[in-house]
């Protein structure tokens, strides 16, 4: 059994720029942390610095219980697997994996045995004996997992290690990694920027704003309880609806108003006191709207924009009130660029956020 990870008061700066602020959180062991946000924001930073690569920083890491903030990568006992991993060209798979356990002189039973043991969890039994040259990026990339996992660390590292795969590739392998980890129950650490990635891997979510946690929970938090507008929009495909409203209160009710159309919304669309007449930002889900006969609100001016067929489902974006309203909506869906078009929300998830700060009302 591995052990958890825990961050505390972690900064880093290059010269006068600081690129990671003040970050403290904590993984429990088995536990899989995602560390999500755009390209800049602090992922690899963050993660090199748990691995002990960026050395001169603030603050302490743990690693099972240990604190490890001085010590070297190689005393750290972790194993890190990133986007760019070579293998040995000239070594079959089973030395790749071996190789590790080779140099640190283990015998050659234990070897045997611990190769054998990580190809028959990365399904690499078959390919022991091929080259790298020899396989297809999955399997390649199975191999680069399975050097890291020789080693039973107490901690593994991802950092984007499936972004040179191809869509199709990518999902395999994602579904792996989360097999391998429920087999393993290791404790992982693990950079993408892809939110879909980070929402099916992880049961926490750290989102990197600008070198600051912008919002810490499980999946489902960042999803339907996002703290901020930014968060909103990062999770989510089509993003959120974010729409300019003036609200009115009466009594417990809350209206938003765009124009002349009124959206009642439910209390809860906000956590704490709306002030009557405030303007906010509405961030509604895509999936909350549906096309109807008889909805309450009519898109205006020049109605249909752009359908997008995926499938099961269409994309559907429409002008409202001179802004873009994204919509998923179920099976094959065709309008005509001129026509206009009720749709009806639910607006039992929807949010209000502070149109300054960005922040959940
Ligand atoms: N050695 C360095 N010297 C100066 N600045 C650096 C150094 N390494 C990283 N940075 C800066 O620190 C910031 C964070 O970089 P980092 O690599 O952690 O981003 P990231 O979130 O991993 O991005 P990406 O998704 O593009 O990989 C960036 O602005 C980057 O330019
Ligand atoms: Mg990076």
């Amino acid at each position: 059994m591995s052990g958890g990870l825990q961050i505390t008061n972690a900064s880093k700066s290059f010269g006068a720029l600081t690129v990671l602020n003040d970050i403290s959180l904590s993984v429990d062991p088995g536990g899989f942390l995602v560390l999500l946000g755009e390209s800049g924001c602090g992922k690899s930073t963050l993660l090199r610095m748990i691995s002990g690569l960026e050395d001169k920083h603030e603050g302490t890491i743990e690693i099972a219980g240990r604190d490890v903030t001085h010590l070297d990568p190689k005393d750290r006992n972790i194993a890190m697997v990133f986007q760019s991993y070579a293998l040995y060209p000239h070594m079959s798979v089973f030395e790749n994996i071996a190789f590790g356990m080779k140099i640190r002189r283990h015998a050659k039973a234990d070897i045997k045995a611990e190769v054998g043991r990580v190809a028959d969890i990365l399904k690499l039994t078959d390919y022991l004996h091929r080259k790298p040259g020899q396989l297809s990026g999955g399997q390649r990339q199975r191999v680069a997992i399975g050097r890291a996992m020789v080693r039973k660390p107490d901690l593994f590292l991802f950092d984007e290690p499936l972004s040179n795969l191809d869509a199709k590739l990518r999902a395999e392998m994602r579904t792996e990694i989360k097999r391998i980890h429920q087999v393993l129950g290791a404790t992982i650490a693990y950079v993408t920027h892809d939110q879909v990635e980070a929402m099916t891997l992880a049961d926490k979510i750290v989102l990197l704003n600008a070198g600051r946690i912008e919002q810490l929970g499980t999946p489902e938090d960042l999803y339907m309880h996002p703290d901020t507008l930014f968060a909103a929009r990062f999770i989510g495909s089509p993003q959120i609806n974010a729409i300019e409203v003036t609200v009115h209160v009466s009594d417990d009710t809350l209206t938003a108003y765009v124009g002349d159309i009124a959206l009642a919304l439910p209390r809860n669309a906000a956590r704490g006191i709306v002030i009557h007449g405030q303007t906010a930002i509405l961030g509604v889900r895509p999936e909350n709207l549906t096309l109807s006969d008889t909805g309450p609100i009519v898109t205006r001016g020049h109605g249909v924009g752009l359908c997008e067929p995926m499938g099961s489902e269409t994309s559907v974006v429409l002008d409202f009130a001179g802004a873009a309203l994204r919509m998923r909506v179920p099976g094959l869906v065709k309008l005509s660029q001129d026509s206009t078009q009720s749709v009806s929300w639910d607006m039992s998830g929807c949010h209000l956020f502070d149109p300054e700060t960005g922040a959940h009302l």
